[in-house]
């Protein structure tokens, strides 16, 4: 998978994320949705409704966490799905919560069943109710939760049970970035990084960034270096197309599993329909990475359409692999 994408948040991507609402730009509705939720749990002195945020990586989940935690006035204690093995570990992070904090499950579609089930009353009643001992000795004790809040992320809503998802109440779905709002981001972190930079560098970085601010940045950092050693340091338009076609960034943000998908649909099945497992073997990709990471891309940008049978390339496929779509190419001899 991407590595940008799959890397845990380093000391980089930590210093440029944004400290509060104002500086985190685009998602209109999620963030609006989000800042009256926190003012009206303010202002009734309660805590603030459980949050679901959904979307593929490097959007802004973790960062809209921390910002619903520093607007609340409150501490973020982060865990995630696969991190929480018994329901020991559960009862570890619950029981520090003090009242009003946030407690933020990352992966939430990926926690286990039985963990589940001793979050449920965890999250409705302030409860928990742990079993100690096993056979005929076995009892349960009850631990009483000061009101938490809990924000879960997941990349793919569709994979969380029915009963979580009925515990959170709308789920806030972040969506890819249109180049302007890329470009406002980059403008804002290549301040911060003191790299002089032109709303052509800014935006021609943003329309190679895949709709993701975590892989602008990225971007960024690499445009940063090429512009010292090439180019005075300054980001113009021109500067900033060399350094990126110097690493071979695609001019549309694909990046080499979302090219090798898009090859096989067309090359190995024919431009399909075809099932995502059937291409998840072709590419070497698993099922979950290809719906949660590329999928969504390419059928945004409308590569892929899926259909009830299965996944299906467009025109604009055929013409990014440098080949004449089969439609277009019958017209074309009429
Ligand atoms: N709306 C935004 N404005 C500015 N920077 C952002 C925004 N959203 C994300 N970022 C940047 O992208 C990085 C990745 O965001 P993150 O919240 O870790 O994504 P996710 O949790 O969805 O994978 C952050 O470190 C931050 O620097
Ligand atoms: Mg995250």
């Amino acid at each position: 998978m991407n590595p940008v994408l799959n890397e845990p948040d380093s000391p980089f991507d930590l210093a440029l994320r944004p400290a509060d609402f104002e500086e985190f730009h685009g998602q209109t509705k999620v963030k609006d949705q989000l800042m009256v939720m926190v003012e009206a749990a303010k202002m009734r002195n309660e805590p603030l409704d459980h949050v679901l945020l959904c979307g593929p990586p490097g959007l802004g989940k973790t960062t809209l966490a921390n910002l619903i935690a520093s607007a609340m006035g409150t501490r973020l204690h982060t865990t995630s799905g696969p991190q929480i093995e018994r329901a020991g570990d559960l009862a570890g992070i619950l029981t520090n919560l003090a009242e009003r904090d946030l407690m933020f499950i990352d992966e939430i579609h990926r926690l286990h069943p039985s963990i589940e089930e001793y979050l449920y009353p965890a999250i409705e009643d302030f409860r928990l109710d742990i079993i100690i001992d096993q056979g005929p000795k076995a009892r349960t004790i009850r631990i009483d939760l000061p009101p938490f809040t809990l924000v879960g992320a997941t990349t793919r809503a569709g994979m969380l049970t029915a009963p979580m998802r009925s515990r959170f109440g709308i789920p806030n779905r972040l969506d890819y970035y249109t180049v302007e709002e890329l470009q406002h981001i980059l403008i804002r972190s290549a301040r911060l990084m003191n790299v002089p930079i032109e709303p052509g560098g800014a935006h021609e970085i943003a329309r190679r960034s895949r709709g993701t601010p975590r892989i602008a940045n990225h971007l960024l950092r690499w445009v940063r270096d090429y512009a010292q050693v090439k180019a005075q340091s300054i980001v113009t338009q021109d500067v900033a197309s060399k350094a990126l076609i110097m690493r071979d960034i695609d001019e549309d943000g694909l990046d080499e599993m979302d090219k090798r998908v898009l090859e096989a649909l067309v090359h190995k099945f024919d431009g399909g329909p075809v099932g995502l497992n059937s291409i998840a073997v072709a590419v070497g990709e698993d099922t979950s990475t290809l719906e949660d990471v590329h999928e969504p891309y390419l059928v945004m940008m409308g590569y892929v359409k899926r259909t009830p049978r299965g996944r299906v390339a467009m025109p604009s496929a055929y013409r990014k692999l440098g080949l004449v779509p089969p439609h277009t190419g019958q017209a074309e001899l009429f």
